[in-house]
């Protein structure tokens, strides 16, 4: 099947995914902290407002806004530019009405005209619920309502080291379109970093897993490498 695809602007991540994220896939993103879960999302929604013509809106739920928008000036992307063109914005929640979020997403996704969604991250969300049906059901309606929205969404989530599920609560990976996996490992006394492609419905892309960097101007994936797991888990 040939699939429309939307570049990431990433270098090397667009040609292991064989062109990029099939259009209206929500892409659950996952590794442990500190494998650059934030720093590829926050790249894919600058990179789509300033290169591609695709706006997009960040929701944040662990890291403050403020501290997305340092960190991201450091590798060059300029979130208050972006901000005051209304090619991006940040989506704010209240923690006392988290059922509300997904009113305030849809709301803020409709005015820009966004095409690129990122949320940062899902597992965080478990801790307003009561209890897992709770969360089961969250998720649930939020894929619906991404899905209505025709845009692609990165999903964050975290994999506890250790243990063998891609998310913390062992649900996302089921319900979304795609999956990509990082991994962040000890190899010979220093961490090295690696990216996979676990799944991407209906799609073409490489089964590999390949290393990548985070540069000063952003991540980069070695498309052409193979990395090879001779490694204890951190
Ligand atoms: N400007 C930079 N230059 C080089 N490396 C950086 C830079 N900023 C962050 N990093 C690296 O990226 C790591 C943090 O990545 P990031 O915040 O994306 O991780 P994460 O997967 O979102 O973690 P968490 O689950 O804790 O939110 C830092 O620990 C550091 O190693
Ligand atoms: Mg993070």
């Amino acid at each position: 099947m040939d699939l429309t695809r939307s570049k990431t602007g990433i270098l090397g991540l667009d040609e292991i995914m064989h062109g990029g994220i099939p259009e209206n896939h929500t892409v659950l993103l996952t590794g442990p902290t500190g494998s650059g879960k934030t720093v590829l999302a926050s790249q894919y929604a600058y990179m789509g407002a300033k290169k591609y013509k695709e706006p997009a809106v960040y929701l944040s739920f662990e890291e403050t806004t403020d501290s997305i928008r340092r960190n991201a000036l450091n590798f060059g992307w300029d979130f208050r530019a972006l901000e005051k063109s209304e090619s991006f914005a940040f989506v704010k929640y209240d923690p006392y009405g988290i059922d509300n979020f997904l009113n305030n997403l849809e709301g803020r996704v409709r005015e820009l005209g966004a095409k690129r969604v990122v949320i940062d991250t899902i597992s965080a969300l478990d801790l307003f619920l009561r209890d897992e049906s709770e969360y089961r059901r969250l998720l649930f309606n939020l894929y619906q309502v991404l899905e209505k929205l025709d845009c692609n969404t990165l999903l964050l989530s975290e994999t506890v080291p250790g243990t063998p599920g891609l998310s913390r609560n062992g649900l996302e990976e089921f319900i979304v379109d795609g999956v990509v996996v990082l991994y962040y490992k000890m190899v010979n006394s220093s961490f090295s970093r690696a990216v996979q492609i676990w799944k991407m419905r209906g799609a073409e892309h490489s089964e590999k897993l390949h290393p990548f960097k985070i540069k000063k101007d952003g991540i980069e994936v070695y498309h052409t490498e193979e990395f090879h797991m001779k490694t204890k888990d951190q």
